[in-house]
């Protein structure tokens, strides 16, 4: 094999802010994460072109740091319609409690992908990262002639080794602790249990690929960025530990919940979007999380109004709570400060193995 390739310095420390869609990983977040000497990402997915591009200049003017905006691949289309429409059945309850109509599952746009790529090689930014999914080469290659250095989700080996093949220049390797949705390349037809944890799969993709590895799934301290740098990883990238951070767009009930004793444990879970995304386990989790079927972005955009209703009401138990399973461990500190008790963990750690 290889030596393995080194991951630029696009900052000054290994600390990735991971991007998170649905309004946490906004300007204000990556920008502040930025100035602190760590990297900064803005989430294109659920958002139109022109918000994505729309975020793109509000970071540029708060920061002149390197950054990243991460797109979703496009989905084939749910596997069994059919499964959906007995899905809103199940849903019947729901709308009646929330009073609101459940979502048209076909009414929501594909994520535009083409758009958004199109957008990001007229005007390049440092670096795109991908998730649910592997980009053509071609993609890859024109990403490339533009200066943007792209990055590929994968939570196995054999989708490191699709993505080396298909021309990335880096993986990030999802660990199944992580939260939010899982970043495989084709959606599984199973849930919690099927995926290798950090630790187990870290080491694996780095004797697999000899490309930079960012390193992502329960990673709360600065000794567990340590550990990870130590099996093997460039960088470490963390959402829910930035999720709770002052500058995040997630709601407040949204961080409140993550280290609120009421939830005791996440889970993997179809019942918010169709697609295996961890949560903490609230009601609607409980309820409906056994019979969810496969099918994003179709599910997404069933619940999108049960998912608003709830926030407006400020029903926890009736919102999409997505964290790591290390939300326990989540700091309600400034971004900026976040990145420094991380370095400074960090190094402590390495110390101690020194
Ligand atoms: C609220 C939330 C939203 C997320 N949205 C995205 C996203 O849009 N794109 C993506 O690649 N990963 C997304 N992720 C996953 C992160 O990139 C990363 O893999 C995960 O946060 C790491 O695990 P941790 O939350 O335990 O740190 C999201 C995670 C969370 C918690």
């Amino acid at each position: 094999m290889a030596a393995a390739a080194n991951l630029p310095k696009f900052s000054a420390h290994p600390i990735v802010q991971a991007p998170m869609a649905g309004g946490a990983a906004n300007p204000r977040l990556a920008a502040a994460v930025a100035a602190s000497g760590g990297f900064g990402f803005l989430a294109a997915g659920y958002k139109t072109p022109e918000a994505m591009y729309e975020e793109i200049r509000q970071l540029r003017d708060q920061s002149a740091q390197p950054f990243g905006v991460n797109v979703f691949l496009p989905q084939p289309a749910a596997t069994d319609p059919s499964a959906v429409a007995v899905y809103a059945e199940q849903l019947a309850g729901e709308e009646a409690w929330y009073g609101v109509l459940l979502g048209d599952p076909d009414a929501g746009p594909d994520d535009a992908y083409e758009a958004k790529v199109a957008i990001l090689l007229e005007d390049p930014v440092p670096m795109v990262s991908f998730t649910f999914g592997c980009p053509a080469r071609k993609v890859l290659d024109a990403f490339r002639k533009a200066g943007t250095y792209t990055v590929v989700t994968v939570t196995t080996v054999s989708e490191a080794l699709a993505a080396e093949a298909a021309g990335a220049d880096a993986v990030c390797v999802q660990g199944m602790e992580a939260g939010g949705h899982r970043g495989t390349h084709r959606d599984e037809p199973l849930l919690d249990g099927t995926g290798d944890g950090l630790l187990a799969l870290l080491p694996q993709v780095r004797e697999a690929v000899a490309l930079p590895l960012i390193a992502a799934g329960g990673l709360m301290r600065g000794g567990q960025v340590a550990a990870v740098l130590a099996a093997g990883a460039d960088a470490a990238q963390l959402g829910t530990a930035f999720l709770v951070c002052p500058e995040s767009g997630a709601s407040p009930l949204h961080k409140q919940a993550l280290t609120d004793p009421v939830f005791t444990r996440t889970e993997m879970t179809r019942a918010f979007s169709g697609r295996p995304a961890r949560g903490l386990v609230n009601r609607f989790v409980r309820e409906h999380g056994r019979y969810a079927p496969p099918g994003y972005p179709q599910v997404h955009h069933l619940t999108a109004p049960l998912r608003k209703a709830a926030a407006a009401a400020g029903d926890a138990q009736g919102m999409a709570l997505w964290a790591g399973q290390g939300h326990r461990l989540a700091r309600e500190e400034s971004a900026g400060r976040l990145v420094e008790l991380l370095v400074e963990e960090m190094r402590a750690a390495r110390e101690v193995a020194a």
